[in-house]
């Protein structure tokens, strides 16, 4: 009788460790552009990739420009995050002179996992939202 049971546990938990790790979101779990995509993109993008440096033709601030892309074209394919230039450049080694951002800080792992996930879901960005350059970050007194 305790067979069952120790099976269903270590399935319990295998799950929750899988959970732990963060496999991927399930597919109903929707990255939220505003909260979750948007202050990513400001705090380690948008500093050279802005209207007034426009880094490799690379302009973030809005919807449109995001989607027209770079000197090389589009660099958000809606549902290949793997064929996105804006995630990939994620991933390349600092060797490459294309690995973004130029610093060697990484985008850690938890946030290159939510540009591929948003960009897996589909790339929503609601048409009201403008990224805003850390420059241009007003600072609040309390
Ligand atoms: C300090 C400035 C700086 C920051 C911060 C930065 N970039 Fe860049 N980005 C550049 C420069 C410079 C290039 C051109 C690199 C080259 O080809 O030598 C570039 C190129 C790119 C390209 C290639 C565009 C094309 O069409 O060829 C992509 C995509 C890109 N950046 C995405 C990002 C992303 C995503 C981030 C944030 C994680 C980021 N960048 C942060 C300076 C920056």
């Amino acid at each position: 009788m305790t067979k069952p049971f120790s099976l269903t546990a270590a399935l319990v938990l295998c799950l929750t460790a899988c959970s732990h790790f963060n496999f991927g979101r399930a597919p109903d779990d929707q990255v939220d552009f505003v909260s979750e995509v948007k202050p990513l993109l400001e705090s380690r993008c948008l500093e050279c990739h802005h209207r007034r440096y426009v880094c490799a033709g690379l302009n973030l601030e809005t919807k449109a420009l995001a989607m027209k892309g770079g000197r090389s074209g589009p660099v958000i394919i809606p549902r290949a995050p793997h064929q996105s230039l804006l995630y990939k450049v994620l991933l390349l080694g600092h060797e490459n002179p294309v690995a973004m951002p130029p610093s060697p800080e990484r985008v850690e792992e938890e946030d290159q996992r939510v540009l591929h996930d948003w960009i897996l879901q589909g790339a929503d960005w609601p048409a009201d939202a403008r990224l805003v350059p850390p420059q241009d970050w007003v600072v609040r007194r309390s």
